[in-house]
């Protein structure tokens, strides 16, 4: 199965230079991670995790969807979670929400928020025990 988003590489590489680049992006990445790992819905998922190291493989994932670094981190979203409990709708949908506010709160523009959303959506199948 591909991993690939259907994005394109160069609207994913606009959208990391618009954020401030690379390191922007990664920082940002971990907002949303801590974020994440600290909430009533979701949070358990994370336990005994650390958000950082895995907002940064997350952001590596991207980088390398976007053509911007060469090697893939050793998983993608089809085999990331199979340690995990089912990730089920109502999980993925919050995760989009937090990562809405998370980006609204950092001032990031309307067009990029949605970029963003639909780079994480196009993964919503792969990543849902339920759908
Ligand atoms: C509600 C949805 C999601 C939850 C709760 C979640 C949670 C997690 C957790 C807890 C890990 C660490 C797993 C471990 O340490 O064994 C992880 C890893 C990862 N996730 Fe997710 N994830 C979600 C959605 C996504 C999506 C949409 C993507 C891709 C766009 C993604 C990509 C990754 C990647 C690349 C890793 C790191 C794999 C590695 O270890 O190299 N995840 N996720």
């Amino acid at each position: 199965m591909t991993q690939r988003s259907p994005l394109s590489r160069q609207r994913l590489q606009e959208l990391i230079r618009s954020l401030g680049g690379e390191e922007a992006f990664k920082d940002l990445m971990r907002r949303f991670y801590r974020v994440m790992a600290d909430d009533v819905m979701i949070g358990f998922f994370f336990a005994g995790r650390d958000p950082d190291t895995i907002a940064d493989k997350q952001s590596l994932f991207v980088l390398h969807s976007a053509g911007l670094i060469q090697a893939p981190p050793e998983h993608g979203p089809a085999t990331a979670h199979r340690n995990l409990a089912p990730i089920l709708k109502g999980h993925f949908d919050r995760r989009i929400r937090i990562l809405n506010e998370v980006l609204q709160n950092a001032g990031v523009s309307a067009g990029d928020i949605k970029t963003w959303v639909g780079f994480e959506e196009s993964f919503r199948k792969v990543v849902e025990s339920d759908s």
